[in-house]
């Protein structure tokens, strides 16, 4: 592969900052690393390859400059403001916030399920939610096999998710300090909301594995519902699954086709994945898979990434 320009716009973030490890860890080739923030942290520097790159504060001219891939991790109000600034100047921008991923325009991408839509792109290419990555792994050869009718999500989701912003809360949290971010203090809370109400009750955030989920696996027909949790713990998310097929299965076939998808670890009964297991890979750790009795070709599974 040809060396590439890469630009990171949010580069001191938790997201932006695990760009920039996992660019380094997966040895992509870079001609050049270009770093944007806000006014708050302009002039810090970050390690890569083992040379300091200093942080720049973005603003209306630093993506006029070409850049074969600029990575945005920086809230869904700068991606709106600034992400088409980038398209362009004929950069490809990967948009990591929630701004443009149900756009008919722009593909929703994970490249275990849906690859194929990369060549479709028109400069921006959209990354889901990180609870409807792991789950649409899990659930994508199962819909292509015995197509899915229902869907119903419960997660689990780590501080993480929120940011730094969460992991400093749940420092506070176990310091018997006041939360800044979240509501109560998150340290061994289980707390059944993430983002926004919308009018219906439902949050923005499950509203988001809905919405994604139906998107990446290109079938609006499947019904979905889903309720979104945060807990006090400080990595990974879980997600307990349970869904309806609109073909009969056996399970050993099931347990069979999830072994051979790709980025999925098994846990055979009566192994059970844990976030412990989930944490510092890039696997979705499956495990159990049973039978839903309560309805006719129900499925239960639990994952964590
Ligand atoms: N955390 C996750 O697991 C996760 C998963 C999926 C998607 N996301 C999405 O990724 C985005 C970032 O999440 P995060 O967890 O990394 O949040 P974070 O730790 O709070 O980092 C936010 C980043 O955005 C930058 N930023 C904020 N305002 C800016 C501005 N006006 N101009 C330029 N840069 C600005 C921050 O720079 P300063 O440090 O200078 O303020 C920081 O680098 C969000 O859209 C989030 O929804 C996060």
């Amino acid at each position: 592969m040809k060396p590439i320009s890469v630009a990171i716009v949010g580069a001191t973030g938790l997201v932006g900052s695990t760009f920039i490890k996992v660019l380094e860890e997966r040895k992509v080739p870079i001609s050049s690393l270009t770093l944007f923030a806000s006014h708050k942290t302009a002039g810090q520097t970050k390690l890569f390859n083992g040379e300091l790159h200093k942080v720049r504060e973005l603003n209306s001219e630093s993506l006029e400059t070409h850049f074969d891939a600029v990575l945005f991790s920086a809230g869904g109000q700068i991606s709106k403001d600034y992400a088409y600034q980038a398209v362009a100047s004929g950069s490809v921008v990967i948009d990591n916030s929630s701004a443009w991923r149900m756009d008919d325009h722009v593909p929703l991408i994970v490249p275990e399920v849906n690859a194929s839509h990369l060549s479709k792109h028109q400069g921006l290419i959209a990354n889901p939610n990180c609870s409807t990555i792991q789950s649409v792994v899990a659930l994508a050869p199962i819909h292509q096999t015995y197509g899915l009718k229902r869907v119903v999500y419960t997660t689990y989701q780590a501080v993480s998710g929120s940011g730094y912003s969460g992991l400093n809360d749940l420092a506070r949290a176990k310091n018997n300090e006041s939360p800044e971010f979240y509501p109560v203090p998150i340290d061994r809370v289980v707390y059944p909301k993430i983002d926004d109400f919308l009018d219906n009750y439902v949050t923005k955030e499950e509203q988001k594995m809905i919405n994604e989920t139906k998107k990446i696996l290109g079938d609006e027909s499947i019904s979905i519902s889903a309720t979104c949790v945060r807990v006090g713990i400080e990595h990974s998310h879980s997600v307990s699954i349970v869904c309806q097929t609109t073909k009969p299965f056996e399970l050993a076939d099931i347990i069979k086709l999830l072994k051979h998808a790709p980025s999925v670890k098994v846990y055979d009964h009566p192994l059970i994945p844990t976030v412990l297991d989930a944490t510092g890979n890039d696997l979705v750790h499956i495990g159990r898979i049973r039978r839903d009795d309560s309805v006719e070709n129900g499925l239960q599974i639990h994952g964590c990434q």
